[in-house]
């Protein structure tokens, strides 16, 4: 063995200083890999994806879609649908109210511009981007009243546009 050849082995070929960068960002691929992947499996992190696409022209005044009538449907005990308009410059409905405990799939769509839809105090945060659905899963666990904002800049109403989910104890409220 020739000593060019073992000092090869030794160093993979490189300058030590820059192996030891490699090692270095393999072991944060690694970290980061794990990272992500206890959060989406085990801590419930989604991806808000685009459910469906719509037309953004027809999806509040069609009889057939459901962001015709917006607001909340049980589908079962525990067991809900929101569906939120959010337009220039607020959000139909401007208060969803469940028993805490349900599990609530929110359905948000633009019929005009961009905007967000973010429920503070939890980890729900959607684009709303016309023709398309954006949908998220929460399970609302803790009674009180945690407001949604839009987060992306809409326009001059910008910062008008919120409204509230109300966590209440099962029995309380009216509109279920
Ligand atoms: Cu809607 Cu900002």
């Amino acid at each position: 063995m020739s000593p060019t050849s073992e000092k090869t082995k030794e160093s993979m070929g490189v300058d030590p200083f820059e192996r030891n960068w490699m090692i270095f960002s393999i072991g944060m691929l690694v970290v980061f890999f794990t990272l992500v992947t206890v959060a989406g499996f085990a801590l419930g992190f989604q991806v808000p994806g685009v459910e469906t696409k719509v037309d953004p022209r027809t999806v509040t005044v069609d009889p057939a879609s459901p962001f015709s009538e917006p607001g909340l449907r049980k589908v079962s005990e525990g067991n809900y649908e929101a569906y939120v308009v959010a337009r220039t410059f607020s959000y139909e409905p401007r208060e969803i109210e469940v028993p805490v405990g349900s599990k609530v799939t929110i359905y948000v769509t633009s019929p005009d511009v961009q905007h967000g839809f973010k429920v503070q105090d939890t980890n729900i945060n959607m684009q709303i981007v016309p023709g398309q659905v954006s949908k998220l899963e929460y399970t609302f666990d803790r009674v009180g009243e945690f407001p949604y904002i839009c987060t992306e800049f809409c326009g001059i109403g910008h910062a008008a546009m919120f409204g509230v989910v109300k966590v209440v104890q099962p029995g309380e409220g009216g509109d279920q």
